[in-house]
């Protein structure tokens, strides 16, 4: 009898005790939730994104001269819109192939969230522009912003990804008169520090496996990995099915162990 009461104790110190911890798990993962929610809806908050950065309002590079400026899903204008559209058909159209008809319209979807925000890339119009940001203010005071010429952009997104916070680029588009003169890795370092400032994990992005421009910029040159969410890493099986990979650097050892577990897989070996 007095075995059985001992023995029933013992259970219910080890059954409170498990409970315990149960409890105290949870409270540590709605904590933690709630923590990456609240950094989330701080970048989110943040009017201009770019206004920590002066040194990266606008990149001057021989015959380049442009200035960058902030932008959201929600506030696009008609003809923001309409630039959009068609830099995308330009310049993906090709790489999604058949893709591209119903991928052109979650784009045009993708483009309007409220939780999109962008980078503009306009033309500075005459070579001071870059110099300071007030007398690149009053270079356009008398230019209507719908006539700028613009010559890309940036789209991206402050997401949660296997439960980290991280930035995702939607987009990185330049128009072809602008490729190749170091504006594409300027963008992305001004991406990457927004990331870092905004308390993110990683950047993340997606890539067409058929984009070998895009593909080789990203691996090669910026020594971006394929990510353990990328299909190809997830099952090979699917991911040889599949026409893209979703690419990451990270900035933290939590957001590395989960999205890049650097070895074998993460690294492309025929681009
Ligand atoms: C991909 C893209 C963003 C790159 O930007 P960019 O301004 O042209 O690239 P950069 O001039 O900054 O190039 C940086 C480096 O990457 C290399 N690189 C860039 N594009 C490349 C390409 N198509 N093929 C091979 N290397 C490339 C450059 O040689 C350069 O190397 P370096 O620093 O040793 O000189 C731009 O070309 C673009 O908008 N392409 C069309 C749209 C697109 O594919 N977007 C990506 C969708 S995921």
């Amino acid at each position: 009898m007095e075995f059985k009461r001992l023995s029933n104790n013992l259970y219910d110190d080890i059954n409170n005790t498990t409970n315990k911890r149960r409890r105290a798990n949870r409270k540590e993962i709605l904590e933690k939730k709630k923590a990456i929610g609240e950094v989330i809806k701080v970048a989110l908050a943040e009017k201009d994104p770019l206004s920590s950065f002066p040194a990266f309002r606008c990149y001057r590079r021989e015959n380049l001269s442009v200035y960058f400026e902030s932008g959201r899903g929600d506030e696009l204008s008609f003809h923001l819109k309409n630039y959009i559209q068609n830099l995308l058909k330009v310049n993906m159209e090709g790489p999604y192939g058949f893709e591209w008809p119903v991928e052109e319209k979650v784009k045009r979807r993708e483009m309007v969230a409220c939780e999109a925000r962008y980078i503009f890339v306009y033309e500075a119009l005459n070579a001071n522009a870059c110099k300071s940001s007030s007398r690149l203010e009053r270079s356009f005071t008398n230019c209507r912003a719908d006539r700028r010429p613009l010559v890309g952009f940036v789209h991206y997104r402050f997401v949660i990804e296997e439960e980290l916070p991280v930035l995702y680029v939607y987009e990185l588009q330049l128009e072809s008169r602008v490729q190749g003169k170091g504006l594409g890795k300027f963008l992305m370092q001004l991406i990457e520090l927004i990331a870092q400032k905004n308390q993110m994990g990683a950047v993340l992005l997606t890539v067409q496996k058929a984009n070998l421009g895009a593909m080789n910029f990203y691996v090669n040159n910026l020594r971006y990995l394929v990510s353990t969410i990328s299909p190809s890493r997830v099952d090979p099986s699917i991911g040889i099915q599949k026409s893209y990979e979703i690419l990451c650097k990270t900035f933290d050892h939590e957001a590395n162990a989960i999205l890049a577990e650097e070895n074998v897989g993460s690294k492309l070996s025929n681009i």
